[in-house]
């Protein structure tokens, strides 16, 4: 297994659309070991394909704490088929180092998909884990939780960003994904 490169803003492979994958092979497996490494090591609470430069449908989430655990997520081509509810939290993203803005979600989502293996799977995510699945399905459409800000907020957010200052507070608790 290998830790890979993570890719910032605005990288163009974070704006593409991802393919949906058709092949589950032996490299989509190392592929997929890899992310996850990758995500405990950056530490994250997700990671999507196209953040490893890979512009494919493909997720891997653990949004476990110390205290709490949760099962490690891998889902091939995943597609939301229910959302109700919202939830208001503040958001990170691995791709987007330093940076954090409160973002609105759906409170709840199903999502249907396939797991490592092939095997369709549905899962349904509340709360933290429910943003988790958005903001990581959003990467494979190439939409970052910046550009789910109100536009100046994005404005003020490239600016900043793009000179490379400070633009979050930096007590933030956030974990990126
Ligand atoms: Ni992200």
């Amino acid at each position: 297994m290998a830790v890979l490169e993570i890719r910032k803003y605005p990288d163009e492979v974070l704006k593409k659309k991802a393919l949906p994958v058709d092949n589950i092979d032996k490299d989509l497996q190392r592929l997929i070991d890899n992310m996850i490494e990758t995500m405990y090591a950056a530490p994250g609470i997700g990671l999507a394909a196209p953040q490893v430069g890979v512009s494919k449908r493909l997720i891997v989430i653990d949004v476990s704490t110390k205290e709490e655990k949760h099962p490690l997520i891998v889902l091939i081509n995943p597609e939301i088929i229910e959302a109700d509810g919202f939830i208001d939290s503040e958001e990170g993203c691995l791709s987007v180092p330093g940076y954090t803005s409160t973002i609105k979600r759906a409170g709840r989502v199903v999502v249907k998909g396939l797991d490592r293996n092939g095997k369709p799977v549905q899962i349904e995510g509340t709360g933290l884990f429910a943003r988790a699945l958005q903001h990581e399905i959003d990467h494979l459409d190439g939409v970052l939780f910046v550009d789910r800000m109100s536009s100046i907020k994005r404005e003020f957010f490239k600016k900043r960003y793009l000179k490379k200052t400070s633009v979050s507070s930096q007590q933030s608790a956030v974990r990126s994904q």
